[in-house]
């Protein structure tokens, strides 16, 4: 068990240490010791999370016809969390015994004018203030949903584990509105849902298990929540809920629905599916993550599907100080592939070697090098992450051979 315990704690260092070595998260704040609890995301971490939401985004609203965007403020009017439960309940309890409401408190305006407010500790309220706009505006029948990406805030207590719990965090969340008579129906298929799409993104299905969570320990809000976890090395957590919000939110906030046809004014019950984009990529990176031996050395790779690596192919030419190649893999290879791609790099630092472990460690799918043969055959090779192999492409053939694989 001890043994286990250092080779989990060693996976999480190795995997701290590479998200910060190949410019993914940083520690929020470092050059003044940090402040624990918030991160900072480099070039290939703000890659690697526009593409998991985009994912999201593109098979939960531009996916569907009953889906209805939404991107709310963070500040709201200070009622909202009053009328919601979260200024007399979203609190955990300290040592001594007291209770902490985990919600940052701020001024709104100046001197007496000045209002309180709130921090979001959740999206899903922007939603809920936003339902009689969203149904004025679109006409939607039941039933429907609204979905939102965005910040939120908890002065969490133990703020730990790296990108697991922090105080400021992004969701990824739709409430679903529904026929109370139909909840059950819902709460079944948005659970199918949401599996399908950690499949997607390339989350280890073999360490995700569903809890149902017992009355006592559920929000004060759910009716029923079933919490999806993950076996991270720090053990097993929470990844992702899904919660019968009842009609809840909606009736606290005094707001309906009326059915033109029917002519009947009812309010509707909440399904809400939710996701963390922190846990979603944490999540991403530890299922991704391998060591093997390539070629006599250790190496550790991530191995992500291609549709949500930062980087899809890294341009080479063999030899930086040769100009022919130099010119043909920038003018030839990366300028089309950049244009077709966009999440494409030109790489000439250091041995090939070193650029290979380099991608690997970044997670790109393919490694395309310009040699001597390309200059007078038009091939390239093109080096396969997982696998170390390496064929000959066309260059006029690139852009269809990548676009087959991903
Ligand atoms: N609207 C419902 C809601 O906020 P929650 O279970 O409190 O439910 C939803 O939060 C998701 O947000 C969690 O499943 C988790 O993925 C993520 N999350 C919650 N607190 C977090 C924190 N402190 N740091 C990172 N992610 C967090």
């Amino acid at each position: 068990m001890k043994e286990k315990n250092t080779e989990n704690n060693d996976l999480m260092e190795k995997i701290v240490s590479l998200c910060k070595r190949r410019g993914f998260i940083f520690q929020g704040s470092e050059i003044y010791g940090g402040l624990a609890g918030t991160y900072d995301w480099g070039h290939f971490g703000v890659a690697l999370k526009n593409n998991i939401k985009q994912n999201w985004w593109k098979k939960f609203v531009d996916g569907r016809r009953d889906m209805y965007g939404i991107d709310a403020s963070i500040l709201m009017n200070g009622k909202v969390w009053e009328v919601s439960g979260h200024v007399a309940g979203f609190s955990d309890p300290l040592e001594n015994g007291k209770q902490f409401n985990v919600m940052f408190k701020t001024q709104v305006g100046a001197g007496e004018e000045a209002t309180t407010s709130y921090l979001r500790p959740e999206t899903a309220q922007g939603m809920f203030v936003n339902f009689k706009n969203t149904v004025d505006a679109f006409h939607p029948k039941l039933p429907f949903g609204m979905a939102q990406i965005g910040k939120a805030f908890r002065n969490e207590i133990a703020p730990r584990d790296f990108i697991f719990r922090q105080r400021e965090f992004e969701q990824m969340e739709i409430e679903y509105f529904t026929r109370e008579s139909d909840w059950e129906k819902y709460f079944e298929y948005w659970k199918g849902e949401m599996l399908d799409w950690m499949e997607e993104v390339g989350i280890d299905m073999a360490k995700v298990h569903e809890l149902e969570v017992p009355k006592e320990d559920r929000a004060h809000y759910s009716s029923r929540t079933i919490d999806f976890e993950f076996d991270y090395p720090f053990g097993k957590k929470e990844l992702f809920g899904l919660a019968y919000r009842t009609d809840f939110d909606l009736k606290n906030h005094k707001l309906e629905y009326v059915d033109e046809e029917e002519g009947e004014k009812m309010v509707p019950h909440v399904i809400e599916p939710t996701f963390g984009v922190d846990r979603a990529i944490l999540a991403t990176i530890l299922s991704a993550y391998s060591e093997d031996e390539k070629d006599g050395e250790a190496r550790a790779y991530l191995k992500f599907k291609p549709n949500i690596a930062p980087v899809i192919c890294a341009i080479s030419p063999l030899l930086k100080n040769k100009p022919e190649l130099v010119e043909y893999a920038n003018t030839k290879v990366y300028a089309p592939l950049k244009a077709e791609f966009g999440r494409v790099i030109f790489d000439d630092n250091g041995n090939i070697g070193k650029r290979y472990r380099r991608q690997d460690e970044i997670g790109t799918p393919f490694c395309i090098v310009i040699d001597f043969d390309t200059l007078s055959d038009d091939t390239v090779t093109v080096r396969n992450r997982d696998t170390g192999e390496q064929e000959r492409v066309k260059v006029a053939e690139l852009i269809k051979f990548i676009k087959n694989k991903i």
